[in-house]
């Protein structure tokens, strides 16, 4: 199999940044484009006068061995650091210390530090949101909501949340099937900022009760602005049955839940922002790797080819990527 001399990537998420990476280093020329103004997706923070919050990613694990000498060589580079905080679990009968021994990390100085990183040398139009993708004779041509054309490429890498995959996939409709069966369930991410610290030992907890599921102080994390910001993640139960809740309601929900949670008296906030995610986590996990329709050039990744997690992302990326070289 010859190699392509030219791919598109669709979506500057992690599976979309490790597929053009590896690509890259193989020698072939990818283009990204990735509808958000930011990069990262997900993996996303969110820049204000108080401080910049992650409300997507809160950090990351690396088990999968070629994604662990992959987060060394970032940690190397400086993008990113490791987090140990004071680590807590809450449920109905109360708060618990529980440190452990798993290496976490996080982008340095705020989760986008990385996506950011790894996209510098990469050709990325943002603010393009592709809608169509057909088959010529001269390869593959894309379509953006303005009427716009790009190409022709050789290849195309799809790297969205699966329910955005579908419909640029109807020229490969087994593709589109597969996708279609994977439901992505929301989310709702609070960030704010308090005038004085929390009365709390908590750095960060998993939530077993009520609407919340993680709770962070965006602070603790190394590199940050030393004012006392909190990110606030609901369930994806609870954010389901709020989806169309106002954000200010939404605010006032989470941060009442925080109170409680944590027992205490919340001091005055300075900022308070409610982020909705649609397409939060794949509701399962699948084994995929990626999915390829290799005589049409059509190629398609995400965490929801493997698992709702920042590797997963990588990983399927990858996946994508040896595809696209035919190693697989
Ligand atoms: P995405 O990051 O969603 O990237 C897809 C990209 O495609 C987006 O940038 C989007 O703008 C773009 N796009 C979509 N449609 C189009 C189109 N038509 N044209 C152009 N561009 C398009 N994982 C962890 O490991 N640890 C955590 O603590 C953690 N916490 C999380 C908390 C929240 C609130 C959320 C939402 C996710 C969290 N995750 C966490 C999961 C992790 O963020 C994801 O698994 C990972 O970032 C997914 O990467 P991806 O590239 O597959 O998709
Ligand atoms: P991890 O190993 O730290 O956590 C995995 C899960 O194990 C946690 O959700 C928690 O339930 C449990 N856990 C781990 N350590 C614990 C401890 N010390 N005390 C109590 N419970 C503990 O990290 P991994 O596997 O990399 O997962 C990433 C995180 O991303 C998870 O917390 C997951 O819930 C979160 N995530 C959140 C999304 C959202 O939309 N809010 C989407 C996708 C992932």
């Amino acid at each position: 199999m010859s190699l392509p001399t030219s791919v598109a990537i669709i979506g500057a998420g992690m599976a979309g940044i490790s597929a053009a990476r590896q690509l890259k280093e193989a020698g072939v020329a990818v283009e990204l484009f990735d509808k958000s103004r930011g990069t990262g997706g997900r993996m996303s923070s969110k820049r204000t006068d108080h401080g910049e919050f992650d409300i997507g990613t809160q950090y990351f694990t690396a088990r999968h061995g070629a994604f662990r000498a992959e987060v060394e060589r970032w940690h190397a580079s400086g993008w990113v650091d490791t987090w140990q905080p004071n680590l807590y679990r809450i449920d109905e009968q109360g708060m618990q210390p529980s440190t452990d021994e798993q290496h976490r990390y996080v982008g340095s100085p705020r989760m986008t530090a990385l996506s950011r990183a790894l996209l510098e040398d990469l050709p990325l139009h943002n603010s393009v949101r592709i809608t169509a993708l057909d088959k010529h004779e001269q390869g593959w041509l894309l379509t953006d909501a303005d009427g716009n054309h790009y190409g022709p490429f050789d290849r195309v890498v799809v790297a969205t949340p699966a329910p955005q995959a579908v419909p640029l996939l109807s020229a490969a409709p087994q593709l589109a099937k597969a996708a279609e069966q994977i439901g992505m369930e929301p989310g709702w991410a609070v960030s704010v900022s308090f005038a004085t610290p929390l009365n709390t030992p908590v750095e960060a907890a998993f939530v077993r009760t009520g609407p919340l599921d993680w709770i962070c102080a965006n602070h603790s994390k190394p590199g940050r602005s030393a004012a006392c910001t909190w990110v606030l993640q609901s369930t994806p139960q609870w954010a389901a049955a709020h989806l169309e809740t106002p954000p200010a309601k939404v605010a006032d929900l989470l941060l009442e839940a925080l109170g409680e949670t944590l027992h205490t008296a919340l001091p005055a906030t300075t900022l308070v922002h409610a982020h909705r995610w649609l397409y939060a986590r794949p509701a399962e996990d699948s084994e995929w790797g990626a999915l390829a329709a290799p005589d049409l050039g059509l190629y398609v990744c995400g965490d929801w080819c493997l698992a709702g997690r920042l590797e997963g992302a990588w990983l399927s990326g990858r996946h994508a990527a040896h595809a696209v070289l035919g190693q697989h």
